[in-house]
């Protein structure tokens, strides 16, 4: 286990970006010229199986061993995943949102190859510092990610990638240069870069509390087989929050936006 909160997301960010340019882009041109914003995470995401090797509690245990609680549960019926998110009670650290495909609700064809991948995987892999960098496990043909495609573009996703940050998420509350997540976003198109507009290019909003924009997933190749392959990668996020009729900043995550930011990585 990491003992240092800062050092694992300095480990995790050097991963994420070097197979996701964009986000090492936009992260310079939010920072500013002189680099002189500081940017803030909001939250960091990341995907696994709920199988016993690889589920959400085996990766959930690495941030609880860093003084991390478990907050909000969600559930996506149709992408079939189970989802946790974490805050840390220093709130300047990132929140972190995990989730689980529920690997037995996928075809037999597919939760053999999934299976057979994991099993491929050392029991206690899981348990090792830099796991939550570690990448693939595994060996993966070209026939099964296809095949996994098909179904769920998640399990195509994780098995074509293993263990990473899926995404970084600026929290626009403390950028001082922009005021709203609309601000951001017209900026990144002005420079090129493509949103994700599935349910809209703004998912949610004040009425919910919280307001999440994304990029579309740079591609990168991986190697399936003998074949060098072009897929999505990894996007970034933005997330703009609000006040509670209580007085507090809302932190957790609202459902129906969260399942729209998933299909960031989707290849069409
Ligand atoms: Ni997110």
């Amino acid at each position: 286990m990491h003992t240092n909160i800062d050092t694992l997301f300095a480990h995790l960010w050097d991963k994420y970006v070097a197979i996701t340019p964009s986000a090492h882009k936009i992260h310079s041109l939010l920072a500013g010229e002189e680099g002189r914003e500081q940017i803030v995470n909001d939250h960091v995401a990341f995907r696994t199986f709920n199988l016993g090797k690889t589920n959400l509690e085996k990766l959930a245990a690495h941030f609880l061993a860093l003084g991390y609680e478990a907050k909000g549960d969600y559930n996506f019926e149709a992408k079939k995943l189970t989802a946790q998110h974490f805050e840390h009670p220093d709130d300047t650290k990132p929140k972190v949102f995990i989730s689980e495909l529920r690997v037995e609700e996928l075809s037999q064809t597919a939760q053999d190859i999934i299976v057979g991948l994991v099993n491929s995987m050392n029991a206690h892999a899981v348990d090792s510092d830099d796991f939550l960098y570690s990448g693939r496990h595994w060996a993966l043909t070209k026939e099964d990610y296809d095949t996994l495609l098909n179904e769920s573009e998640y399990a195509a996703w994780l098995a074509a990638w293993g263990f990473q940050a899926n995404h970084f998420t600026v929290s626009v509350n403390y950028l001082a240069q922009y005021q709203s997540l609309a601000q951001v976003n017209a900026l990144l198109k002005s420079a090129g870069f493509v949103l994700n507009t599935s349910g809209g290019e703004i998912k949610g909003g004040e009425d919910v509390f919280l307001a999440q924009s994304s990029t579309m997933a740079d591609k990168a190749v991986v190697t399936m087989g003998s074949e060098q392959v072009e897929i999505p990668s990894c996007f970034y996020e933005f997330a703009q929050r609000y006040t509670m009729p209580n007085g507090r900043r809302y932190q957790g995550f609202v459902a129906a936006s969260a399942d729209k930011i998933f299909e960031s990585t989707n290849a069409k």
